[in-house]
């Protein structure tokens, strides 16, 4: 069984919710997934031992929330090339968030991603749920292949 970390960063609970439907979706497809607040990863050792890594922010200002800034950064030296990876995130109008994450986990770390980010206004708007771990389960495939 594979073992996949999703890790989000939120403030107002939108993409955490996403986090946790992405977690249950990975779940239903077999494989295991530990959900986790950017802000309580503070050292690269945390993200060992993964096969997969989904990693999360909403967008403010255009930007992705300083916790997953740091994050990201701290990933570079985790070793992730060919790991598998997505990226999601809650947005309003923008959303920038999810492709900069999902841009750097391709290009800069070398993962194996799937199809594309994922990127929702609310998982509580009609299909959300089903969208959000249907991405899980996107995540959970790629890693059973
Ligand atoms: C001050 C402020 C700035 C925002 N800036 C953006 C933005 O630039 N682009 C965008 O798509 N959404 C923007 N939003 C909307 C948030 O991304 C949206 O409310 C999202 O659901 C928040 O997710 P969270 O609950 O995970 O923090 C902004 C919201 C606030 C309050």
């Amino acid at each position: 069984m594979g073992k996949a970390l999703v890790v989000y960063a939120s403030r107002t609970g939108q993409t955490k919710r996403i986090a946790e439907l992405i977690a249950e979706g990975i779940r239903m497809a077999g494989q295991e997934a530990e959900l986790v607040d950017a802000s309580r990863i503070r050292e690269p050792s945390q993200l060992e031992g993964f096969d997969a890594y989904v990693f999360g922010s909403a967008t403010y200002h255009g930007e992705m929330l300083p916790s997953m800034k740091q994050l990201l950064f701290m990933a570079e030296k985790a070793g992730l090339k060919g790991k598998v990876g997505g990226s999601f995130g809650a947005f309003g109008w923008s959303g920038e968030a999810p492709e900069r994450i999902y841009q750097t986990m391709k290009n800069v770390f070398g993962m194996e991603m799937v199809g594309d980010s994922l990127r929702l206004k609310s998982a509580a708007l009609e299909g959300g749920v089903q969208m959000a771990q249907g991405y899980g389960r996107d995540v959970g495939a790629k890693l059973a292949s």
